[in-house]
């Protein structure tokens, strides 16, 4: 068994002002999850030599991994990226339900299916991370993935077998490692919190 670790970045300021996508740089909680990041991953995967670190092309998630020596080869996807809100991106959910009520309204009926006008959808996303999955699938040796909300709810339902309709729902902590051990006897969890 090889473990999976899943992670979002470090919180954002965007994040702190409840701003939606964007490309931010970390708070500095956010900065402070990263290094204790860098502390847990290189104790975790120590004689993992073949072990490799993903993130997405967004900075708040290359910065998150920067602080994580050991060696291990960094690989950035564009599949990682976070869902694109589109014409919302940088809004937050207040100015959405304020000044389109309609596309607020529409989301909250179907999260799954709604997709940002000149944005994308949950099912956009899950269908993005196909070739992410099948490369994960490949690998023998640990692989860290440093990504975002909307696109861990994905990888997460894949790995744990969670329903299709609960992907928009499920929650993904910050500055918490889930660990994916995936053995013969099936999948394990193990959640590790690095900050309250
Ligand atoms: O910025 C986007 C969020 O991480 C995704 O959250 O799909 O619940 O709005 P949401």
């Amino acid at each position: 068994p090889r473990p999976i670790l899943l992670t979002r970045h470090g919180e954002s300021r965007d994040n702190v002002r409840g701003r939606i996508g964007g490309d931010t740089a970390l708070s500095d909680a956010g900065e402070l999850y990263a290094k204790k990041l860098s502390n847990f991953v290189e104790k975790r995967l120590k004689s993992e030599r073949a072990a490799s670190i993903w993130t997405s092309t967004l900075q708040r998630t290359i910065l998150t991994a920067s602080h994580i020596g050991g060696g291990f080869p960094k690989i950035q996807w564009r599949a990682l990226d976070e869902i694109y809100a589109g014409v919302c991106d940088g809004m937050t959910y207040e100015e959405i339900k304020k000044n389109m009520p309609e596309e607020y309204e529409a989301r909250k009926k179907d999260k799954l299916r709604y997709r940002y006008p000149r944005g994308e959808s949950y099912l956009d996303v899950i269908q993005r991370l196909e070739p992410v999955i099948i490369e994960l699938e490949r690998q023998r040796a640990p692989v860290v993935v440093i990504s975002h909300q909307a696109v861990l709810r994905a990888l997460y339902a894949y790995f744990a077998d969670r329903p299709l309709k609960e992907i928009p729902h499920i929650e993904i902590p910050l500055h918490t490692i889930i660990e994916i051990q995936m053995g013969v006897t099936g999948v394990q969890e193990k959640r590790y919190k690095l900050m309250d």
